[in-house]
């Protein structure tokens, strides 16, 4: 089976997806934001793990995109906090209407995920519950982790990769052991397809805040250079602190860093020649390499055929050169 098929099946299943309809202005944004696309990685996971030991993928097609509406939510009240203006090319919710708006449009998707994810069988349900609340716990607390360090300029490396883990990884890893747990996969199985997501996850935020910087506007979708305007503790941002050290480039950048009122181009401009002076580019895409590595080799523990698990290959390797 093929991921255009799974995709087909997927974004057929957005559309026919009903959330609710009065107040407008609780629902409507739900379907803006869904109806935006994007790649829609997070249900092909679970239904591309659900398909590596099982011929009824379909059945993952509901939960799977439970896992998107939560996703969506996380990325409504995302924008809000970071302030971004754009998502997938279009306005954010909290620029087409308000903040208010995208904050209880966001807690209702919230239970709207929970109500697709009860089409999980009777059998796995507790423990999907359990594994969704444990997740969504975890994203939270990455997200607040992340705004603690837009104030601190001594945030480390190893606490950058945890804080990612935690806002991104988790939900990637959680999505394939849905589809793991949909398949009856096994508990080795399962914990592997979680080990993949993780590792996977972790080399996708990292490029997520490569494209930060160095994306095409015109392909991106979001605002390119939001990462450097709110002081985001990014890796590259880390990478440049410690690499400046002793260098001229050491103090414009904590200029750059504690200027309260500036012109939003000078600073990205500013921020991101540092970048390149110092050869940031490819220190991050090194230490995203070395992640998703990692979780092409767990790919090659799971038990399964070649030919079984090469729609997850393609989406990994699709996933390392992307641009949007
Ligand atoms: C954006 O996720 C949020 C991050 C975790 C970086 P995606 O890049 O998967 O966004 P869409 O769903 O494709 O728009
Ligand atoms: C967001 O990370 C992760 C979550 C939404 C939980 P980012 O803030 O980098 O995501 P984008 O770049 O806005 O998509
Ligand atoms: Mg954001
Ligand atoms: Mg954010
Ligand atoms: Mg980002």
């Amino acid at each position: 089976m093929s991921s255009e098929i799974f995709l087909k099946a997927i974004d057929q299943e957005i559309v026919r997806t009903q959330y609710g309809d009065n107040p407008v202005e609780l629902y409507e944004p739900i379907e803006y934001l869904m109806s935006l696309g994007g790649k829609r990685m997070r249900p092909l996971l679970t239904v591309i793990a659900t398909n590596i030991f099982s011929d009824d993928w379909e059945h993952a097609i509901k939960p799977a995109i439970g896992v998107e509406v939560f996703h969506n939510f996380t990325l409504m009240h995302d924008d809000i906090m970071d302030a971004a203006p754009l998502r997938r090319g279009k306005p954010t919710v909290h620029e087409k209407w308000d903040k208010n708006v995208a904050i209880l449009s966001g807690d209702v998707m919230l239970v709207c995920a929970y109500e697709l994810m009860t089409a999980v069988e009777d059998g796995i349900f507790k423990q999907v519950i359990r594994r969704f609340n444990r997740t969504a716990a975890e994203v939270c607390e990455g997200q607040q982790l992340d705004m603690n360090f837009a104030s601190r300029n001594d945030v480390t490396e190893e606490e950058y990769i945890d804080m990612i883990r935690l806002k991104t990884s988790v939900l990637l890893g959680f999505a394939l052991e849905l589809g793991g747990m949909i398949a009856n996969a096994g508990e080795t199985n399962i914990k592997l397809l979680y080990e993949i997501g993780t590792n996977v996850g972790i080399g996708f935020q990292l490029k997520d805040d490569i494209l930060d910087v160095y994306g095409d506007p015109e392909k991106f979708g979001k605002q390119v250079g939001g990462d450097i305007i709110e002081n985001k503790k990014t890796f590259l941002l880390i990478e440049a602190l410690a690499q400046a050290k002793g260098k001229p480039e050491e103090k414009e950048l904590a200029h750059w860093l504690s200027v309260q009122e500036f012109d939003k181009n000078e600073k990205v401009k500013a921020v991101t020649a540092i970048y390149d002076s110092l050869g940031i580019k490819q220190l991050a895409e090194n230490k995203m390499n070395e992640f998703f590595s990692k979780g092409l080799s767990d790919l090659e523990k799971l038990a399964a055929t070649a030919e079984r698990k090469k729609p997850l290959l393609d989406l990994i390797e699709m996933l390392i050169e992307r641009e949007n």
